[in-house]
Order: C-alpha cells, then sequence, then structure tokens
C-alpha cells in the first residue's frame, strides 16, 4: 500500500538539497542555534563575538528603544494574548486601525489591511483576488507566499521568465482580453537583490488590461528617497494596482499589509482566508510596527548608511572577482556550484567569527547555492572591510580543500 509519509524517509536518504559530509555541513549550518538577539551588527553566540551579517534589519531598527518600549508597554497593559481571536471576530483594535490608516497614508493609497505576517498578507490577497475561471501570470522567481496564494485560488497559472517582458507580453498575448488577469512578481527579488521591471510591467498591464500586484517585501524602507519601496524608486507608486509588505524587514517587527483602492482592500477584508481564519496580529506587535514605522518615515540617514554599505560591500566583493551576480539592493548574493555556500559560511563562522547564511534548493535552483549576505545601516566600513578580507581568505581555504578533495578521489582505485 503506498504511504503517503514515504517521502520524509526518501527525503533521510536521498535529500535533494545535499549527500554525505555535504549534508552533515549544511544541516549545521541552515539550522544553526541562533542567540536570543540576534539582529547584530555584532552578536554573542557560544561564548563567541560574531559579526552578524545575515539578517534583513536594513535600517538597523530591530533594538531601537522607541519600539521596544511600545511593545513593553502594551504586554504590560493587556499581556501577549490581546486581542484574543481573528480580525473579523474579536481582533480588531484601536492600535490594529490606527496602523491601517499610517500605512495607507505611508503608501498613498486609499486603504491598507494588516496581517498577523507577511507571508498571509501575500498569500491571502493572491488568493482572494483570483478564483478558478481567472489568470495569474507569475515571475518566474516570485515569492512562495505569492505561489502558495495562486495556488489556493484555484486560478490558471502560468509563468513567465525572469523579468522577461518580452515573454510576459507574448503570454498576456495569448489570452483574450475577456480573460480577467493579474500580473504577481516581487518588487525586490529575495535571494538575487535585483529588481522587477516595474514600468514596463505596468505598461504591459495597462495594454493588456491586467491588474498588477507587487510584494515589495524588501523593497519597503529600502528603496526610493522616502522608503515607500521601488514604486518610489521608479516613480510608478500610483501604477501599481495592490501593494504588499511586511514588517519584518526593514520595519523589524512582524506581520505584512496589502495597500489600494478602498473596495478592494474592503473585499480583502471580508475574502482573504489568511485574515478570516488567524488570530490577529497582537496589539504589542501593532504598537510596536506603528513606532517602526514612525522611525522609518524620518530614516533617512540609515537609509543612507545602508546604501554607502552595500556599495562598499559590492564594489569590493566584485573587484575581488566574487560572481553577486545583477543584484541592485543590499541583497548581496554570492554565488556558488554545489554546496559552495555552505563551505563559504561554514569556514566564516568557525574561523572568522562571521554569520552568513547558505541558502540552498529550492530557494534557489537545485545544484546551485548562494552565501546571502546583507549589510545594514548597523554596519561600519570596517565591518565591511573585516567580511571582504575574511572572504577572500576563506574562498582560498576552501578552494584548497576542495582540490585536495578532488585529487584524493582521483587517485582512489575504482
Ligand atoms: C519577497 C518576500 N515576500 C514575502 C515574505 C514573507 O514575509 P514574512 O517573513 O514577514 O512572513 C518574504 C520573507 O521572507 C519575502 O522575502
Amino acid at each position: 500500500m503506498a504511504d503517503i509519509f514515504d517521502k520524509c524517509v526518501r527525503f533521510a536518504r536521498e535529500s535533494p538539497i545535499a549527500s554525505g559530509q555535504d549534508r552533515t555541513i549544511a544541516e549545521g549550518v541552515l539550522y544553526r542555534r541562533s542567540p536570543l538577539k540576534n539582529a547584530g551588527p555584532w552578536i554573542e553566540a557560544d561564548g563567541r563575538r560574531l559579526l552578524q551579517f545575515s539578517t534583513n534589519d536594513y535600517l538597523g531598527l530591530a533594538d531601537h528603544p522607541n519600539i521596544r518600549k511600545a511593545a513593553e508597554a502594551t504586554v504590560a497593559q493587556v499581556s501577549i494574548s490581546s486581542p484574543m481571536g481573528a480580525r473579523p471576530l474579536t481582533g480588531t483594535t484601536d492600535l490594529h486601525l490606527e496602523l491601517e490608516r499610517q500605512i495607507a497614508d505611508f503608501k498613498r493609497t486609499e486603504a491598507s489591511l494588516i496581517f498577523a505576517n507577511g507571508a498571509f498578507a501575500m498569500m491571502g490577497a493572491v488568493a482572494a483576488l483570483a478564483g478558478p475561471r481567472d489568470l495569474i501570470l507569475l515571475d518566474r522567481h516570485a515569492h512562495a507566499s505569492l505561489v502558495c496564494g495562486a495556488k489556493i485560488s484555484g486560478a490558471k497559472m502560468r509563468y513567465f521568465r525572469h523579468n522577461d517582458m518580452e515573454h510576459l507580453d507574448a503570454v498576456l498575448q495569448e489570452n483574450p482580453p475577456t480573460q480577467a488577469k493579474m500580473v504577481v512578481v516581487d518588487g525586490v527579488y529575495s535571494m538575487q537583490g535585483d529588481i522587477a521591471p516595474l514600468r514596463e510591467l505596468a505598461d504591459l498591464c495597462e495594454k493588456h488590461g491586467a491588474r498588477l500586484i507587487v510584494d515589495d517585501a524588501h523593497g519597503t524602507g529600502v528603496c526610493g528617497a522616502h522608503g515607500r519601496g521601488t514604486g518610489e524608486m521608479l516613480g510608478v507608486e500610483d501604477r501599481i494596482d495592490l501593494h504588499l509588505g511586511t514588517f519584518s524587514k526593514a520595519m523589524a517587527t512582524m506581520g505584512g499589509f496589502a495597500a489600494g483602492e478602498a473596495g478592494v482592500i474592503n473585499f480583502l477584508k471580508f475574502c482573504a482566508p489568511t485574515i478570516l481564519f488567524t488570530k490577529a496580529m497582537p496589539a504589542a506587535v501593532a504598537a510596536a510596527t506603528l513606532e517602526a514605522l514612525a522611525l522609518l518615515r524620518t530614516a533617512d540617514d540609515r537609509r543612507k548608511s545602508l546604501w554607502a554599505n552595500r556599495k562598499h560591500l559590492q564594489d569590493g566583493l566584485r573587484q575581488r572577482g566574487f560572481d553577486i551576480g545583477h543584484t541592485a539592493t543590499p541583497i548581496t548574493p554570492i554565488q556558488g556550484n554545489g554546496c559552495d555556500a555552505v563551505y563559504l559560511g561554514h569556514a566564516l563562522y568557525e574561523k572568522h567569527n562571521i554569520w552568513a547564511s547558505a541558502v540552498l534548493y529550492p530557494a534557489v535552483p537545485i545544484g546551485t547555492s548562494i552565501l546571502r549576505v546583507i549589510p545594514t545601516a548597523n554596519h561600519t566600513a570596517a565591518d565591511v572591510d573585516y567580511l571582504l578580507n575574511s572572504l577572500s581568505a576563506v574562498e582560498r581555504e576552501v578552494a584548497q580543500q576542495r582540490s585536495e578533495a578532488d585529487a584524493e578521489r582521483a587517485c582512489r582505485p575504482n
């Protein structure tokens, strides 16, 4: 008889991620125990002082006293559990409503809706807006939460090649104007750090009568002169039909939002499954996020430091011959084959006290890996130099180990 759990046994035996020694190291690196306080730049773990280069605390707000105080005051007043219940039942407080007003104002939209986490915002919005008769066109690299939403919706799904407008145009062309459709993209692609060509996307959506939905999880707070995101950066904010975002990155709290026309937000309020069937964002998180948003809106200096650190790091890596792809944001993916990134991350941690995370399949194509390095506003130029020098050293060590292992394999009798 077939057992649906068989795949778990197969996974343990023949993991698609890595095998043998690679696998032991990969598991150690991927699920390395983190200290409670891990945003960095400097953290303490295993009795050591480590330099953190792997969080999305872009603006360095994770440990900001205003955010912490807002959360502490709310927990002291109403505990962590409040409000008990889902948003439409008993889960909407003044703090939730105020945060929704503030987000709509920040994103320059008529209304917004907040979700208990970012992935719920992406999943719930896409799942609610499309149905079995509709068509969703997704960039091949769209975030997994958008893909999940599309699958839940039951809509027809088509992928277009990453950032390839000719391909998208051709796919749109195949569908009659009577077919209701939406194009779903990330503003900033979370693994490769490149940006969606939003102007061209908006033009194509207009041409073919499709709605444009943008998940700007990594753009919000980071991109644009005022941190309003990739839409602001590319001058097309008002051409995006629905803005999706998360509070877990530049705002350093938790939760997500959808922002757009009042009618659409009202629809999501009553139809998004991830609003209806899950507990509301805790009030303490809403209070903290209101503080984070206020800080983000006046964080020009922090944004400047972030982008200066990004330039310093990425120029340095390119000069040293590292392949970092087409990133245009602080996300810095050092490209590798096989498990290269795992070995680099392991050596950085063990020998140079640096925490830099390796990313493997399914977040990147099978057979590849990236070491995903992210500078924040709080890193210093000296921190970045230390990382650059350490990376050059470990790259040499890892290359040496690899050639010794290859030589040993070649000498082994068959
Ligand atoms: C592009 C993108 N969308 C959505 C999410 C989900 O956000 P959250 O972690 O806040 O649920 C992430 C986070 O990894 C992301 O990178």
